[in-house]
């Protein structure tokens, strides 16, 4: 399914034209589609048929309320990294036994905040934690579920910022320690010691490192069982990678240069890769996908300002900054950019750049590109994950709005910020 498709040379989000959406609702603005939403959403979580399993959808990556209604209602439940988030959660309707905390730096207030609610497990990052953890339930007169996030080792080959599972990562309990931490940890009184946690990067585009973490984890949970620690679940984490290039293929859209890599095995090849090794041990299983849930179903959408030719470079300048979509500034991520409209005709390359005054602040560079001018629309394509989480108001700059399209139907999702509402 691909909900963003051109109709007559006219970029559609569903059935309804983007063009219309924007200059209804204005630039710079992240639309998402709510098919595309529950299709990737199902994707996933459809392929765990018949086996004890929760998809907690992982908010770091998108964590508008009401893309995560949508995906509470549909049986989701919910990955959180901090106290606000678990807030967002909680506020969206997801029942805390199927919210999962991790983090290396959970802070105080935030263990007690996720004790009182009685969430579904801690990921617990190092041995520090654990015992404050206990410490924290003891005071409060409880006892924390929790799973030890375990470091494999594995190279997910991804980008290097992106990359968690590695022993030069700041993340999870080294492999060579995690027997001893567990024991530690079940010997302490006020922690009930349920789960084995392991995330090893994001944007993964292979199957192997995926099957190699599962055995591992397998293995672990065998090695533990002869020691009486009897693991109830395994949280496999998220980190499924999607297609950045050629998102959309049009006759009239230069061809984006790409290999095999680039391109995903799919959501249900990531699950159905890894399940038979999983299931070998009769765990409850969870999961923890971000960007493979919402990456697609959206797009940031800005108004082109000026060109500009120095001889050396062609600009175009667009409304939307680095503060709205980090990540080709942070990653060197590329994100496909496309006409609203397209026409048989000239091409050129291109820096397309944001009005940030950072050098840094662009969304393509020598990009071959339709030739586009002050007043078009561009659409910077698979956008929904990891862009408006971790937009900021650098420069002054007001967050956008989201719109919400399902076929038809347009709703704001998130009205945009007034420059007097900024502080
Ligand atoms: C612990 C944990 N779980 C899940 C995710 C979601 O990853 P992704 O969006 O790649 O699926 C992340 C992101 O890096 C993470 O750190």
């Amino acid at each position: 399914m691909n909900s963003f498709h051109y109709i007559d040379n006219i970029l559609h989000c569903e059935e309804t034209p983007v063009q219309e959406i924007v200059e209804e609702f204005g630039s710079p603005l992240y639309l998402y589609s709510k098919n595309q939403l529950l299709d990737n959403y199902r994707s996933i979580d459809g392929a765990f048929e018949g086996t004890d399993h929760t998809t907690c959808y992982a908010l770091k990556a998108n964590s508008n309320l009401e893309l995560l209604k949508i995906l509470q209602k549909e049986g989701a439940g919910a990955d959180a990294v901090s106290a606000g988030e678990i807030n967002f959660a909680l506020r969206a309707g997801f029942h805390p036994s199927k919210i999962t905390f991790a983090g290396v730096g959970k802070q105080d207030a935030e263990i007690a905040f996720a004790l009182k609610h009685d969430i579904f497990s801690f990921n617990i990052e190092s041995i520090e934690e654990l015992a404050v953890i206990n410490d924290i339930a003891g005071k409060m007169n409880t006892k924390a579920r929790i799973a030890l996030r375990i470091n494999p080792d594995i190279d997910a080959a991804t980008h290097p910022y992106i990359s968690t599972g590695l022993k030069t990562n700041k993340f999870g309990i080294d492999i060579n320690v995690a027997v001893e931490t567990f024991k530690y940890a079940a010997s302490l009184p006020n922690l009930q010691v349920d789960g084995i946690h392991t995330h090893i990067g994001s944007q993964i585009m292979k199957l192997d490192p995926f099957v190699q973490t599962a055995q591992r984890v397998v293995d672990m949970v065998k090695e533990l069982r002869t020691l009486g620690i009897n693991i109830q679940h395994i949280d496999f984490g998220g980190g499924y990678g999607v297609t950045y290039k050629n998102a959309i293929k049009h006759p009239f859209l230069p061809l984006e240069d790409a290999t095999s890599a680039d391109e995903t095995p799919g959501n249900n090849a990531f699950i159905t890769s890894v399940l038979p090794i999983l299931k070998q041990v009769d765990c409850k299983i969870v999961i923890e996908p971000g960007r493979s849930i919402v990456a697609n179903t959206g797009m940031l959408i800005t108004k082109v300002l000026y060109r500009k030719d120095n001889g050396v470079k062609k600009f175009v300048i667009v409304d939307a900054g680095m503060n709205d979509l980090i990540r080709p500034s942070l990653y060197h991520a590329y994100h496909q950019i496309v006409p609203l409209t397209v026409k048989e005709g000239e091409r050129e390359h291109v820096d397309v750049v944001g009005p940030v005054c950072e050098s840094g602040d662009f969304f393509a560079r020598e990009r071959a590109m339709p030739f586009v001018q002050r007043g078009d629309y561009l659409a910077i394509l698979t956008a929904g994950a990891y862009g408006f989480s971790v937009s900021s108001h650098y420069n002054a700059r007001p967050s956008v709005a989201e719109v919400l399209v399902n076929g038809d139907k347009v709703r704001v999702i998130r009205e945009r910020e007034k420059i007097e509402e900024l502080k």
